[in-house]
């Protein structure tokens, strides 16, 4: 939701802006602006649509001549996407510029008062009462005004400023979004995300909530809300540049679900020793996993979807009962969670507002802790008791599909070592799995070679309005998220039912020629799959089967089919997703969509 940027130093701050903005376009991309201190004050471009547009409007940045400047590409909350509404806002007395990603819960008190007090609106944003509340507090001092006026704000935000008197300095505050400032030599920057740093710097700062800093080319003071010095410490950027680019394919999509085989191996490779799952950041006692009574899922979108599959693991290796639970549900419903829950927390970002919000909930009422997390020093992977990173390297598509899998990866390890611990598998089944789970890499390679037949799928399928998708058991769980994939990117209705649901209202929908997509890499229940094949294929279905080849009986009944390789049930879903994905980035392609960036959609929903 948004991303900001900022620079100072000799360099010209704004094609490095744009540069960072485009890196950041993921996070939003429904307009976007750039304020630079110029030789004459605040220099200000903003446009409605694609970094592009700004890209050609500001001649590549050329038209806003100066060395410190701020820069956003925005998803749209409150007001629409247009040029007036596009940051970065300026103060009445054109001294401030400032850039905002969050929302101000408060804004509509705090813009009354600013009028009362003589100070005009121009934008339906919340964001403009923040450059106003500076404006009014300053008096020589621009710590202090945005201190004060940050002070005032009720929500989540980073901000960036800059100001006329301080030509060489960009100020930032954070609280509830992240911000990461990236320290250079004679520059430094600020960003949301740290792909908008790797390609000038390694060396960052990782804000906490309720701190602020100064950048000057030479220096970053962080200080705190009583305008005190707070030591920070620099850690060092593993991602490397190569991974935040498109690398030679069309999109960044079909770029990450080929790298699947290599981001798996990074979650799983490192936490196998001597044939034992070590997971260091989560070590947990026997006393302490005996003593649990439950353990809680919560998570939004594909996360809550690997949350679904990975739950069928943990539940059978270690005889607990696990529930999954959408975060944006959880806390509304007085969750039975206590010091005998643990609670797991899966986030892609980290930044998840919503999932934020459960992982304090569950806090609250006294479960431990464990986020599954990608980025390395966002919100959830700093609150939680224990942090388990996915190691997927940035994702950027705005689709999740490594960052699903290496979820999944990581709940499996989980869910090996916690039934070792508690003493619930016996060594030849927990040899065998941990076996089946180092060879997923492969299988998932197997997965993307085994189906060069998915583009002709797509140009088959892609006129269709609605695509249903259907599984039992753990082959349900992998179809809600297939069916997540196709409507996100190819915006083709899609459902996904427990394949016995259908025919207690859904059949209803069943014509001829609606392409079913029908999951059977469930040994246990193929028979029954198959009889629910049998009876939308009685009314006119097509039926598209993912399966195994070795399953000939599910071949011959599908008009059409997608393969994985043999590989264990209970791990099946890592492998399972990925010809759906690519069938989702096909049909999307045929379909001329926008694949890396979706419509209304943004990467990281720090919005409730
Ligand atoms: C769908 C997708 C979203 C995210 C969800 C949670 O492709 O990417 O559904 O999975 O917004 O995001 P994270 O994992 O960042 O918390």
């Amino acid at each position: 939701m948004c991303g900001i940027v900022g620079y100072t130093g000799a360099l010209e701050a704004a094609p490095i802006l744009l540069d960072g903005l485009k890196k950041l376009e993921y996070r939003g991309y429904d307009s976007a602006g750039i304020a630079v201190l110029g030789k004459d004050g605040i220099e200000v471009s903003k446009v409605s649509g694609r970094i592009e547009n700004l890209v050609e409007k500001t001649e590549g940045g050329r038209l806003l001549p100066g060395n410190a400047g701020i820069g956003h590409t925005r998803w749209a909350t409150h007001g629409a996407p247009t040029d007036v509404n596009a940051h970065p806002h300026v103060s009445n007395d054109g001294r401030f510029a400032v850039v905002h990603n969050g929302i101000i819960e408060n804004y509509i008190d705090l813009r009354d008062e600013l009028i009362k007090n003589g100070y005009a609106s121009i934008s339906e944003t919340d964001t403009e009462v923040i450059v106003h509340l500076i404006e009014m507090y300053y008096a020589g001092d621009i710590k202090r005004a945005v201190i004060k006026a940050s002070s005032r704000l009720s929500g989540s935000y980073a901000l960036g400023v800059v100001c006329t008197d301080a030509p060489h300095s960009v100020f930032v505050a954070r609280e509830r979004s992240p911000l990461i400032l990236g320290v250079g030599l004679g520059e430094n920057y600020f960003a949301s995300d740290v792909t908008a740093l790797v390609s000038h710097t390694r060396n960052a700062i990782y804000l906490d909530d309720d701190e602020f800093a100064e950048l000057t080319p030479d220096s970053i003071t962080v200080f705190n809300c009583a305008g005190q010095p707070v030591e920070k410490s620099v850690s060092r950027i593993a991602w490397d540049i190569q991974a935040a680019e498109k690398g030679g394919y069309e999109h960044f999509m079909l770029k990450e679900i080929v790298e699947q085989p290599r981001a798996v191996k990074a979650a799983i490779a490192p936490r196998i020793k001597d044939g034992e799952v070590v997971l260091e950041g989560a070590e947990m006692s026997k006393e302490y996993l005996s003593g649990i009574s439950k353990i809680v899922i919560t998570a939004c979108g594909s996360a809550y979807y690997a949350g679904c599959a990975g739950r069928f693991a943990i539940e059978k290796l270690c005889r607990v009962p696990v529930k999954t639970d959408l975060a944006s549900e959880l806390r509304y419903d007085d969750p039975l969670i206590d010091e005998k829950t643990l609670l797991i927390v899966l986030s892609q970002s980290g930044e998840t507002a919503d999932t934020i919000a459960a992982l304090r909930e569950g806090q609250k009422r006294g479960a431990k802790t464990l986020a599954i997390v990608n980025v390395v020093g966002s919100t959830i992977a700093k609150a939680a008791d224990y942090t388990l990173y996915t190691y997927a390297g940035p994702e950027i598509a705005v689709a999740t599909t490594k960052g699903y899998t290496t979820q999944l990866a990581v709940l499996y390890l989980f869910a090996l070592y916690a039934a070792k611990k508690m003493g619930r598998i016996d060594k030849e089944r927990y040899d065998s799995l941990l076996s089946s789970l180092q060879a997923m890499p492969r299988r998932i390679q197997e997965a993307v070679d085994m189906n060069p037949n998915i583009p002709a799928l797509a140009k088959k399928y892609h006129k269709s309005r609605s695509v249903f998708f259907m599984g039992r058991n753990t082959d349900y769980s992998v179809a809600l998220e297939g069916a997540l994939k196709m409507k996100e990117i190819s915006y083709l209705h899609a459902e996904a039912y427990a394949a016995g649901e259908l025919k207690h209202g859904t059949i209803a929908l069943i014509e001829d020629k609606q392409p079913v997509v029908a999951l059977c890499c469930n040994d246990r229940i193929t028979e029954k799959t198959m009889s629910n094949i049998v009876e939308v294929k009685a009314r006119g279905a097509e039926v598209l089967a993912l399966t195994y080849r070795e399953n000939k009986k599910m071949v011959a009944l599908a008009d059409d089919t997608m393969f994985i390789p043999l590989v264990e049930t209970l791990l099946s879903a890592i492998v399972e997703i990925v010809p759906l994905q690519l069938l989702a980035y096909y049909v999307a392609k045929e379909n001329g969509c926008d694949i890396d960036k979706p419509k209304n959609l943004a990467k990281s929903v720090t919005v409730e």
